[in-house]
């Protein structure tokens, strides 16, 4: 992938993704993203050899949402290793993001950390350590985009107000033991998190690690070991699209998360990141014109996985 080719068919897909808008609904459960327009489109790719390409609303923040689970995750995984795997399973759900009675019946261990259930007992974990899971979560982002990143206060707010669900899901775990903090803390603490601004070029430049064996050529660190690495793409390719993820590999074949902002990272093991942004949601919650972005880049660049 050389730069110029990259423009070009960036360039492809943005006309390629011009006849599904209109096909989905943004996300109206958390009011404040019901306002974003739904035209907006922006991609960037960031390869590991330092090119970048970007087009469209590329520069422009928005609601990152459950892509912030990725950044959660790691910084779980690098404080705690396996003892994350003792709150937390790695196996799909096949059940929406939000889902209730499964957790019950499954005696309150969320399915995957991707999940909501699961991400809740991910900030539970970390306020084992820290009192404000979210700074700590906007500081690694914020690390590993090279740039500031803020958290949009009034999303939290907005998405907090309307907690109804996921209050339900951290209530059930508390009551089964499988969090341990205040209910309404780790509520908190999640939304958030999920409230963090991002653009498609900062998604980018912040996934590179995934891309390079765990190395930021970026900030030129090593953020997780290699192995680690390869397990959070597993994770990312079997449970990160949640229940619509088979059929996500089946059309993109890259590992990605969603976000209900409309936000999709895609990581192409070796050699590049991919974000796209587009409001207009499937009712699994992820981005319909995204995905026909991310599917059209896929087989133009010959980058699946699979
Ligand atoms: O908890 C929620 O419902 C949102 N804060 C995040 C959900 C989400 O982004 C699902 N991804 N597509």
């Amino acid at each position: 992938m050389d730069e110029v080719s990259i423009a070009d068919v960036l360039a492809e897909v943005a006309v390629l993704v011009k006849p599904h808008f209109g096909k989905g609904q943004p996300a109206d459960y958390i009011p404040q993203l019901a306002r974003v327009p739904r035209s907006k489109f922006g991609m960037a790719v960031r390869t590991v050899s330092g090119q970048e390409a970007v087009i469209g609303d590329a520069d422009e923040g928005f609601s990152v949402q459950s892509i912030t689970k990725v950044f959660s995750l790691g910084l779980a995984l690098n404080r705690f290793g396996d003892e994350v795997w003792t709150r937390v399973g790695k196996e799909p759900s096949g059940t929406p993001f939000n889902h209730l009675s499964q957790l019950e019946a499954e005696e309150g261990v969320p399915r995957n950390p991707f999940i909501n259930a699961g991400a809740m007992a991910i900030s539970d974990l970390l306020l084992d350590s820290v009192r404000d899971p979210a700074a700590l979560v906007r500081g690694f982002a914020s690390f590993l985009a090279d740039e500031q990143v803020e958290i949009d206060e009034t999303v939290a707010a907005s998405e907090l107000a309307t907690a109804h669900q996921n209050r339900a899901i951290a209530h059930l775990m508390r009551g089964k033991g499988t969090i341990s903090h205040d209910p309404e803390a780790v509520v908190a603490a999640y939304c958030r998190q999920c409230a963090l601004t991002m653009s498609c070029r900062q998604l980018a430049r912040a996934m590179l690690p995934l891309a390079a064996g765990g190395f930021s050529p970026l900030v030129q660190e090593t953020i997780f070991p290699e192995r680690l690495t390869r397990r959070l793409n597993a994770l990312l390719l079997t449970c990160g699209i949640y229940d619509s993820v088979g059929s996500f590999a089946y059309r993109v074949g890259l590992p990605a998360k969603s976000g209900v902002g409309g936000g999709i990272v895609a990581v192409v093991p070796g050699k590049a990141t991919i974000a796209v942004w587009s409001p207009e949601l499937d009712r699994f919650g992820t981005s319909v014109v995204g995905t026909v972005a991310l599917e059209r880049f896929s087989q133009l660049t010959n980058c699946s996985v699979l």
